[in-house]
């Protein structure tokens, strides 16, 4: 047992990146800034906004992101800490690696698949709507059984229904085209990511830009129809009211639901390793591009919601939708494209790190190297691992509801963050003189803040997530103690 909980020391890491077999360094921080926004404004802002709006917070969604970006500004300063400090691939797992040991990186790193291939799953689901949208917008359809996945949440009762369809077509086939992407390599990736970034931030802009003419001030009365709060302890709400299907709704229920729009900055961290200068660099990615999408996103939702009254927002594509609403079909037009392009960027990002977390892991030995540690000779990106992650990413996104794939994200990922967030304080106390080139400041309060931020928003989703987290994470409990405790290359004594 004691085993467990060996931890990696931080010299052995900083002596592993100078090791061969490494990745490219080819990013620099305005590439870096750029896979973090690339990776940021997607699904959550165009898709989740609507559901959030509608069923969860009114009008008052702007406060929602508000407060979602708070918890993350916490988290993306104790990530910044620790990417500086251990600038290689695996991000979280590593950091958990150094502080909390073997167990704890385990865990995180199993936990972290549901932050980027269930998030990658979720994202490609929000392209299918806007896909669907575009094409609708010529008369096109997809044939109803290839449309959606089988089931998907009744928002009256809040339960699960069957749809009719068969699986999402769409979404299978963008997952299978960014994944021939990402075997081809990193460098052609970032190119591609850049210029999707423009045209999504240009988009976003106009969205700001053009839909503010739009607004009527009477839309945002009431401010805050389900109330300020929403937070519930395993399924008891203890503060604010109740929704369908017993789930908290109100302003904190509405940030736990549109806290999927601010994941991915953390995955610049684990490009760390493909950074030029990564203790410079990495941070100053992480928090530029946390800050442009938390002023883009807060003025999104007060336009969207002063647009159209908040129990008329579409569901499926409420952005570019709120313009057909106002009879601009022409911007309707734009804004889905934009939306396609988007969220194809956040799908190439979250793809592209999946594997690379994975890459990290299976160079401990924590999963078989031979398969998961191999880097292509040509193209120098982890390849097996990439078409792997594709083809879980195409399963679960054809199958699985939009809704649920991002709550049981979100929860994933907020527990993510707590750890770093615990890791950063921990690693302050044992290695108190290691190199820090970025330090999170006014420790402890900013990752004591950050722990209690990330929980809050953690019991303010739908009480079975947590439930789904845990089999989720005994899961990997059993994988570690069958598999990775023998095959650990910390492990003395092999058995
Ligand atoms: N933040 C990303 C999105 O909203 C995951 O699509």
């Amino acid at each position: 047992m004691k085993n467990s909980f060996r931890k990696k020391p931080l010299s052995l890491l900083l002596e592993e990146m100078k090791s061969e077999h490494r990745l490219n360094r080819v990013l620099g921080p305005l590439a870096l800034t750029s896979l973090g926004v690339g990776a940021i404004i997607g699904t959550g802002i165009f898709v989740l906004i609507g559901v959030a709006a509608h069923d969860k917070a009114g009008p008052a969604v702007t406060l929602s992101f508000a407060l979602a970006g708070l918890a993350c500004v916490f988290a993306a300063l104790c990530y910044a800490e620790f990417a500086s400090m251990a600038p290689v691939a695996g991000s979280a797992y590593t950091y958990a690696y150094a502080t909390l040991g073997e167990l704890f990186a385990w865990i995180i790193g199993w936990d972290l698949i549901l932050e980027y291939a269930v998030a990658s799953a979720t994202v490609a689901h929000g392209w299918s709507h806007y896909f669907q949208d575009f094409m609708g917008i010529f008369g096109l359809h997809i044939p109803e059984i290839f449309s959606r996945a089988p089931l998907d949440f009744d928002p009256a009762t809040g339960s699960l229904v069957l749809t009719g369809s068969m699986f999402d077509l769409p979404a299978v086939i963008i997952v299978l085209i960014v994944t021939v992407i990402l075997v081809k390599g990193i460098r052609e990736s970032a190119g591609f990511n850049t210029a999707m970034v423009i045209v999504k931030v240009a988009i976003v802009l106009l969205v700001i830009v053009l839909g503010a003419q739009y607004v009527k001030p009477e839309n945002w009365q009431p401010f805050a129809p389900f109330g300020y709060s929403g937070l519930s302890v395993f399924g008891h709400t203890i503060l604010g009211e109740t929704g369908a299907g017993g789930a908290p709704v109100g302003v904190l229920a509405g940030a736990a639901m549109i806290f999927f729009a601010y994941i991915g900055f953390d995955s610049i961290s684990t490009h760390a390793e493909e950074a030029r200068r990564p203790e410079r660099d990495v941070p100053i990615g992480i928090i530029a591009s946390l800050i442009i999408c938390t002023m883009l996103y807060v003025a999104v939702a007060a336009v969207i919601t002063g647009m159209v009254p908040y129990d008329q927002i579409n569901i499926d594509a409420p952005v570019s939708y709120a313009f057909k609403q106002v009879g601009l079909d022409w911007a309707q037009f734009l804004v889905s494209l934009g939306a396609i392009t988007g969220i194809t960027s956040v799908l190439l990002v979250m793809m592209l790190s999946q594997p690379r977390i994975f890459l990290a892991m299976a160079r401990d030995g924590l999963l078989p190297n031979k398969f998961f540690g191999v880097v292509h000779p040509k193209f120098k990106t982890p390849w097996n691992a990439t078409i792997l992650t594709g083809i879980f990413v195409a399963i679960l996104g054809a199958f699985l509801p939009l809704r649920l794939l991002a709550e049981l994200v979100n929860i994933g990922t907020l527990f993510a963050f707590v750890v770093v967030c615990a890791a950063v304080l921990i690693m302050r106390r044992t290695n108190p003189d290691a190199e820090r080139p970025f330090r999170a400041p006014l420790v402890p309060f900013v990752p004591i803040a950050g722990i209690l931020t990330c929980l809050l928003l953690m019991f303010s989703l739908p009480a079975e997530n947590w439930w789904r987290l845990i089999v989720w994470l005994l899961i990997g409990f059993c994988i570690y103690f069958f598999y990775g405790r023998h095959h650990s290359v910390l492990n003395q004594h092999h058995d």
